[in-house]
């Protein structure tokens, strides 16, 4: 089962993450692998508010407010919510305390398996394949093809709010390959 190998593989996740993979990964990240394509077509382009924004919701469907979420993640942390599209994007926490100005999208580049964060190697690692990114979700180890993708994050009236990146990559200073 995929998420016994999951969980074998991926024994450092605090139980928090790992119940967020529950919800999002083990169900959203099996069905991605196959139901992707299909599960995107249906869904519109533009399924947010003004400008392609949307608010970042909860694994219940809840908008996550800011302040709350900072109390119970830490610096450095890397949680999943719900993003652009439905996809599972991660919120990143800055060593700071606050909310980065960047999500990540955490759908695998090499065949679309969810990608858990892994705090004491501090990358993501694809429990499918092997493919490894850093903590900005930068590509380090094959076979995935490419980083994952940006979403824009900006923190309003207490809720993040994703916006597509359409700037250029800072971690490679390239274009983004998902705009
Ligand atoms: S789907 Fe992630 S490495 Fe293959």
């Amino acid at each position: 089962m995929a998420q016994l190998s999951t969980s074998a593989d991926v024994p450092d996740m605090g139980r928090r993450q790992f119940m967020n993979l529950l919800a999002f990964g083990a169900v959203t990240g099996t069905a991605l692998g196959a139901l992707y394509p299909v599960i995107r077509y249906f869904i519109p382009p533009s399924s947010g508010g003004a400008g392609g924004g949307l608010v970042a919701k909860d694994e219940l469907g809840n908008d996550i407010l800011v302040s709350a979420y900072l109390e119970k993640h830490l610096a450095g942390d890397r949680s999943l919510a719900q993003g652009l599209k439905g996809d599972p994007t991660y919120i990143v926490v800055t060593e700071d305390h606050t909310i980065a100005n960047y999500g990540l999208n955490a759908v695998c580049t090499h065949l679309g398996c969810v990608v858990p964060w892994n705090i004491s190697e501090n990358k993501f690692i694809c429990p499918c394949h092997g493919s490894q990114y850093d903590s900005t979700g930068k590509v380090v180890r094959g076979p995935a093809p490419l980083s994952l993708a940006l979403a824009n994050a900006t923190v309003t009236d207490d809720k993040v709010v994703f916006t597509p990146w359409t700037e250029t990559d800072f971690r490679t200073g390239k274009e983004p390959w998902w705009a």
